[in-house]
């Protein structure tokens, strides 16, 4: 990530690009970092595959530029078109990091290629177990007795990307599938930020499936 580190000493601002689908609580814990200093960088642009979602109000009662994309006609990636033009506003916006924030459709190909170690995401466990929809539930159903969340770079398989941080949570019995998701977004709010800050900062290197932290 040393592309990373030039923009910050070289006095620019490090630009992120936020990209969800929901309720944008992990959006909410970055931008309101960025605004207190602890992450060394500013949100360029919130994006989201869904008019009406909470990411965009929360973005937009920030002052931040957030705006909705039409995704095409698939249900679970982008079609070829949408995600040019994905392509094409956050390069405009001279991106830096993009962060997927409860983004639900998978990105492929040509994005990755050219955003490459550049995109990272947050999963609702402790990854490689439990990849892919309602995590929590998974983990749940599974009876673990500890789970937690995982912040990766994307690659292009399904929850694969090299790891950047993992947070536990433990299991209570008598949870629910909501009650252990929202333990679980607690540490979501604690890693994502601390994650983000340390790229801001220059400070991962990516050597094939390990990530160092420098600092
Ligand atoms: C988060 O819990 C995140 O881990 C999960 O969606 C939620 C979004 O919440 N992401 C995935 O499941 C990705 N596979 P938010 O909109 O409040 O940030």
């Amino acid at each position: 990530m040393g592309g990373n580190n030039k923009q910050v000493t070289q006095g620019k601002t490090f630009r992120l690009g936020i990209l969800g689908s929901g309720k944008g609580s992990n959006m909410v814990a970055i931008a309101d970092a960025c605004a207190a200093g602890r992450i060394p960088a500013e949100v360029a642009i919130v994006l989201s595959d869904v008019e009406n979602a909470g990411i965009l109000g929360h973005a937009r009662e920030r002052g931040l530029k957030a705006q909705f994309f039409p995704p095409g006609k698939f249900r679970t990636k982008l079609d070829e078109e949408a995600e040019k033009n994905l392509l094409a506003t956050l390069e405009r916006e001279n991106i830096d990091l993009i962060v997927l924030a409860g983004f639900m459709r998978i990105l492929k190909g040509e994005f990755l290629r050219v955003f490459e170690h550049r995109v990272v995401n947050i999963h609702p466990s402790l990854l490689p177990a439990f990849p892919g929809l309602e995590a929590w539930k998974q983990a749940l159903d599974y009876g673990v007795k500890v789970t937690g969340c995982t912040v990766h770079f994307v690659d292009q398989g399904v929850d694969t990307g090299p790891i950047i941080g993992q947070q536990t949570v433990p299991v209570a019995v008598g949870d629910t599938a909501q009650i252990l998701h929202a333990r679980i977004q607690e540490a979501e709010r604690e890693l994502y930020p601390e994650c983000v800050a340390a790229l801001a900062r220059g400070e991962i290197k990516v050597q094939a499936r390990q990530t160092i932290w420098t600092r």
